[in-house]
């Protein structure tokens, strides 16, 4: 019986490897995204194996992981992780386009995984459900309209737990990595629950059969995650407030903000 699509045998390329053409792209053209997708990947790869899924389905989620914002590579430039140049081309833009077009990724990322025989067909059903019907906060703010339904994402709500599970770590990378930026992130039990709960709030996961003991699992498992990441940068900003409020020192190694994720830590229904 042949393997299954993406699984790396000799029939079919790894869709993993970073010479796989798809994640050769994503590195060159859009490596803050590329930033992002790894992360993505790395929680969902603690997550699946917390809630006990085989290596089969590990090796999707993480396919899924990398390869859900693929569609960002048509315009790099769109995205704020990707504007290390400073360059935001949505400061001349109409609110509503905007919306536009940072919703076209997800369905360029359908066009692009459709079109590529290597990629699992669950994968690019997860994906594309990966913003679900969410709401691009930054922008509906940025017209001043009241209107939420004119400024969210016009997909499918994830209608699977794998789907779910993306989604959520999605968020919960590109508004952690935001919030840390400004200094924003604050206790990260609350901030977890926080993005859990609004999803819920917002209906996001209403077609998703999930237990709510793994869905405590997932709390836990992404608050412990978090924790480990920002631990070091956390005691950085304490080390460097300290030094700062005694006039001993400047800037040094970490320079400037790296981009966030706009388009994911605005459609955060807070
Ligand atoms: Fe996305
Ligand atoms: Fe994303």
């Amino acid at each position: 019986m042949p393997e299954e699509n993406g699984n790396g045998n000799a029939a079919h390329p790894d869709v993993l490897d970073k010479s796989y053409h798809l994640m050769a792209t994503m590195m060159a053209s859009a490596s803050g995204t590329f930033s992002h997708a790894r992360a993505v990947a790395g929680l969902l790869d603690s997550l699946g194996a917390a809630l006990g899924m085989d290596t089969v389905r590990l090796r999707l989620l993480r396919i899924a992981g990398y390869y859900h914002d693929i569609g960002k590579t048509v315009s790099p430039q769109l995205f704020t992780e990707n504007q290390a140049d400073g360059h935001n081309p949505h400061k001349e833009l109409e609110p509503w386009v905007s919306h536009l077009l940072i919703m076209a990724h997800v369905g360029h990322t359908a066009s692009i995984l459709t079109n590529d025989d290597n990629i699992p067909r669950e994968v690019v059903q997860w994906c594309s459900q990966h913003h679900g019907t969410s709401v691009m906060r930054y922008f509906l703010v940025k017209s001043g309209s009241e209107n939420t339904d004119r400024f969210r994402y016009a997909a499918t709500r994830p209608q699977s737990m794998e789907a779910a599970l993306l989604m959520i770590c999605d968020i919960i990378e590109a508004a952690a990595r935001s919030k840390s930026q400004s200094g924003k992130l604050g206790a990260i039990d609350k901030f977890v629950d926080g993005v859990v709960d609004s999803l819920i709030k917002d209906t996001q996961l209403d077609d998703v059969i999930l237990r709510v003991g793994d869905l405590g699992i997932v709390r836990r498992v992404l608050k412990r995650e978090m924790e480990s990441m920002y631990h070091d940068r956390i005691d950085y900003d304490d080390a460097k407030k300290e030094r700062d409020s005694k006039g001993e020192g400047r800037e040094g190694g970490e320079g400037g903000d790296t981009p966030k994720t706009e388009e994911e830590v605005d459609s955060q229904p807070e």
